[in-house]
């Protein structure tokens, strides 16, 4: 996605990501060429109808896809490392802390055989070894830094790569209306072709040399972590020394059992104390546990702590989900339909839940749902998927105000009006057989707009705005102009006027 969302930070961008599924039937084609970025404290909605490709575009992100999954194109960058090329550890590092991820049922993301205490403090515990999260910490930027100059070049390279199979593809594709066009292309061609070598050499030079030098950074900074690290170790032996030593100045000559057994006691403390510097603890652990039980909205934690799943009803299970997640303190939480399996007034709630949490922890999130009307509640952003294609996508407002793609129409229109109740539109037919993907824009067959050209070319992304795109043939400027479905601009018109009267009686209030 090309966006310009007034220079936020991104913090995941997934660049052409394809994914097929190996089947007895044939490779199933679920995931065809989708990009989108998500920016730091923004929602990102992606809403489609069942089988769009909207669960496997997640799972690719956590790293959790099936085994007969084939991630056959495409990149997933986080903090400049392509999350489909690093290595397991870092993989790990990445994904089960800073990736956080709910799913639709919270029954099947729960253990219901351990008490819920245990769940929430477990990847707490996994995780348990103080002296590595410090070392781990203090490395991490130089390391970073370090891997994103490798990567930048990567791409850099395969960029020109692009570039020149493009210019390859479109010169046997041969569209040109003026032969100059062709000829300029292949001689464009031919030069960066012969001069692709020296390009791949330039390139690397350039950004080895800064890899070398933010390797030799990395090394030194590497060398003091593991200085300090042994320093903060020394200094904690130390104390604990110290503190054994005051324990038995103070008891001198122990007397008795029941000075015995607080001398003991004493010492046991010191140790758990010493402990404490090195390892989270269970009880911080738990600690923890509850202060985070608290935060999602669940009364009496302490009680809660000891009990089991099915002592909890549905909406408080996915509020532990929600503080599993929370306990990785994730930078990105992504939400796949986590309130389908709710009643409305619990839905409702999770939702503010999760809005309350993203805006306290600025979270990044990604949600995933086939509702609009949850969109509607959710969104900074929407991605509006189809056959595994995002075909239209844009902010919140553009999406529900200027819908351009025929499936956002229909989309829109199958949506229950809130006001007037409107009896909705099903979308006529059915998703297509992604063992055999259509040609063409894959909603044509199910569009009464469609267009000849729908059936045989795919249309490429018109832009609408600087922040809002669509794939239909419909905007091509040699495209008949077509009016949105009545239905769908009479709801936009009632909104509309409704969010006018509602800043008007707020005005007159003041
Ligand atoms: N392990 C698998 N093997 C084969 N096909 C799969 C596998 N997982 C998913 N698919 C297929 O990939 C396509 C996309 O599935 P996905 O689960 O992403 O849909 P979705 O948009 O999340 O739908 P829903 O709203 O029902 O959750 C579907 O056609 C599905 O059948
Ligand atoms: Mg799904």
């Amino acid at each position: 996605m090309a966006d310009n969302t007034e220079n936020k930070e991104k913090v995941l961008s997934v660049n052409n990501l394809i994914v097929n599924f190996k089947t007895d039937n044939g490779l199933v084609h679920a995931v065809r060429d989708v990009s989108f970025d998500v920016f730091k404290g923004e929602t990102l909605c992606i809403v489609g109808e069942s089988g769009s490709g909207k669960s496997v575009t997640s799972k690719a992100i956590m790293g959790i896809l099936s085994h007969n999954a084939i991630i056959s194109g495409g990149t997933i960058m986080y903090r400049g490392e392509n999350l489909l090329e690093v290595s397991e550890e870092e993989f790990y590092k990445i994904r089960g802390h800073k990736i956080g991820m709910i799913f639709q049922d919270p029954l099947s993301s729960l253990n219901p055989i351990v008490r819920i205490g245990k769940q929430i403090t477990e990847a707490m515990l996994l995780n348990n070894d103080k002296l590595k999260l410090m070392y781990n910490d203090l490395i991490s930027d130089d390391l970073i830094r370090y891997k994103n100059t490798l990567a930048k070049m990567n791409i850099a390279i395969n960029n020109e790569k692009k570039t020149i199979s493009a210019l390859k593809e479109s010169i046997k594709a041969d569209n040109y209306k003026n032969p100059a066009d062709k000829k300029r292309d292949e001689e464009l061609l031919k030069t960066k072709k012969a001069g692709f070598k020296e390009f791949e050499r330039k390139t690397k030079e350039k950004y080895l040399d800064d890899a070398k030098r933010l390797k030799e950074k990395l090394k030194e900074t590497e060398k003091q972590a593991k200085q300090k690290v042994k320093e903060y170790k020394q200094k904690v032996e130390e104390e604990y020394k110290k503190e054994v030593e005051a324990i038995k100045a103070k008891h001198g000559s122990v007397n008795g059992p029941d000075e015995t057994a607080k001398y003991n006691e004493e010492l046991k403390q010191a140790k758990i104390n010493k402990q404490d510097k090195l390892k989270i603890t269970k009880a911080e652990a738990k600690k923890r546990a509850l202060q985070i039980m608290k935060e999602v909205g669940i009364p009496e934690p302490e009680k809660r702590y000891k009990q089991y799943p099915f002592e909890f009803s549905g909406g408080m299970r996915q509020r532990i989900v929600i503080a599993i997640a929370l306990t990785a303190s994730p930078e990105i939480l992504i939400c796949d339909e986590p309130t389908t399996a709710l009643d409305v007034t619990i839905q409702a709630q999770i939702l503010e839940l999760i809005n309350r949490i993203k805006a306290e922890r600025k979270l990044s999130c990604i949600f995933i749902t086939h509702d609009l009307g949850v969109v509607a509640n959710m969104a900074d952003r929407v991605a509006v998927m189809y056959a595994g294609k995002i075909v239209e996508y844009g902010k919140a407002e553009e999406i529900f105000y200027d819908p351009k793609h025929p499936y956002t129409w229909a989309l829109l229109s199958s949506i229950p009006d809130v006001d007037s109740k409107e009896k909705l539109e099903a979308i006529p037919g059915t998703p297509p057989n992604m063992i055999y993907p259509p040609e063409g824009d894959a909603f044509a067959a199910r569009s009464k707009y469609a267009m000849n050209i729908d059936f045989r070319k795919q249309p490429p992304y018109f832009k609408v705005s600087d922040t809002h795109y669509a794939a239909t043939w419909l905007l091509d400027p040699h495209a008949p102009k077509v009016e949105m479905p009545k239905i769908v601009s009479e709801r936009i018109k009632h909104s509309l006027e409704a969010a006018e009267a509602k800043a008007k009686a707020a005005e007159e209030g003041k």
